[in-house]
C-alpha cells in the first residue's frame, strides 16, 4: 500500500501522550517527517524517540513561543506543510461551581492555543506560498454541550467555529478542518472518569459502561481511531474537503 503522506512535513501540538502521540506515530507510518511538540518536554522527547521524529517544548498559550517553535521546526525539517493543533485540557465542574480561573484555563489552551498555532502556520504559508493543511482537534463536545463540561464545550465550539471561518479565509491555498473525537481512552479520559464518578456518585466502571452504551460501535474509542481520520484529512484523499468538522465517535449522536 502506498504511504499517504510521503514527503509531507508536520508539526503536532500536545503530542507527548494520548491522541497526539497516536497522530505522530500514524503520520510517520504514512511517510511524513514529524515535529512532536508538547508542554511537557520529557514526554515530547519520549514520543519523538519512539516515532523517529524531532521534539520541541511548546506551551500553545504562548504566542511568541508558538511562532518561534514553528520557525525552529521548519528550519529543522526544511519547512512544513501540515499542522495538527491537538493540545487540549479538560476539567469537570458544574457551572454554578466553576471558577473564572478554570474557565480561563480551558479557553486559553483549547481555543486560544488553536488560534495561535493556526495563525503562525498560516502567516508562514501565505508569505511563502506553501499549500498547507491544518487539522484541529475539537471534540464531540464541540457539537453537543454536556453537563459538567460547559466550559470545555464552549472552548471546543470555539475551535469548530474558528476552523470554519479560517478555512474560508485562507482557501484555496490552505485547507483547514477539525476532528471531533468521542470517548477516547487517554489520560484525559482517565481523569474525567474519576471526576465524573465522584461528581455523580457512580463507580468508575459505571461511567465507562455509560460511555460505551452511548457508542453504537460498542467500545471505547482508541487514540489510533482519531489519528487515522486525521491522516485522511491531511492527505490528498481529502483534497476537496475544507471547513469541515468530522465526527470520529463510533456513531455517538450529536443532534
Ligand atoms: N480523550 C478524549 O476522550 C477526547 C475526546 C474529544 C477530544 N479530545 C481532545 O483531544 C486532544 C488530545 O487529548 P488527549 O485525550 O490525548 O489528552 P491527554 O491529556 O492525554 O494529552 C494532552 C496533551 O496535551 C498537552 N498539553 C496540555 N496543555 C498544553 C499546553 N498549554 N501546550 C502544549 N501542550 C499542552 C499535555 O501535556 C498532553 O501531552 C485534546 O484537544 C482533547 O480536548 C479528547
Amino acid at each position: 500500500m502506498t504511504a499517504l503522506l510521503e514527503g509531507r512535513k508536520a508539526v503536532i501540538t500536545g503530542a507527548g501522550t494520548g491522541i497526539g502521540r497516536a497522530i505522530a506515530l500514524a503520520l510517520v507510518r504514512e511517510g511524513a517527517t514529524v515535529a512532536v511538540t508538547d508542554l511537557d518536554a520529557c514526554q515530547a522527547a519520549r514520543v519523538a524517540a519512539e516515532a523517529g521524529a524531532r521534539a520541541f517544548a511548546l506551551d500553545v498559550t504562548d504566542a511568541a513561543a508558538t511562532s518561534r517553535v514553528l520557525d525552529e521546526a521548519a528550519a529543522a525539517m526544511g519547512g512544513f506543510d501540515l499542522l495538527c493543533a491537538n493540545a487540549g485540557i479538560s476539567t469537570m465542574r458544574a457551572v454554578v461551581d466553576l471558577s473564572e480561573d478554570e474557565w480561563d484555563a480551558n479557553m486559553a489552551v483549547n481555543a486560544k492555543g488553536v488560534f495561535l498555532s493556526n495563525q503562525a502556520a498560516c502567516r508562514r504559508w501565505l508569505a511563502d506560498g506553501t499549500k498547507g493543511v491544518i487539522v484541529n482537534t475539537a471534540s464531540l463536545a464541540a457539537k453537543q454541550g454536556a453537563p459538567l463540561l460547559a466550559h470545555y464545550s464552549a472552548s471546543k465550539f470555539a475551535v469548530m467555529g474558528f476552523t470554519q471561518a479560517l478555512a474560508r479565509e485562507v482557501a484555496p491555498q490552505i485547507r483547514v478542518n477539525c476532528v471531533c473525537p468521542g470517548f477516547v481512552r487517554t489520560g484525559m479520559q482517565h481523569r474525567e472518569v474519576e471526576w465524573e464518578a465522584e461528581l455523580r456518585g457512580m463507580s468508575e466502571e459505571a461511567v465507562r459502561d455509560e460511555y460505551v452504551s452511548l457508542t453504537p460501535l460498542g467500545r471505547l474509542e482508541e487514540p489510533e481511531d482519531v489519528a487515522d481520520a486525521i491522516v485522511f484529512l491531511a492527505s490528498d484523499l481529502a483534497r476537496f474537503i475544507t471547513g469541515e468538522s468530522l465526527n470520529v465517535t463510533g456513531g455517538v449522536r450529536t443532534d
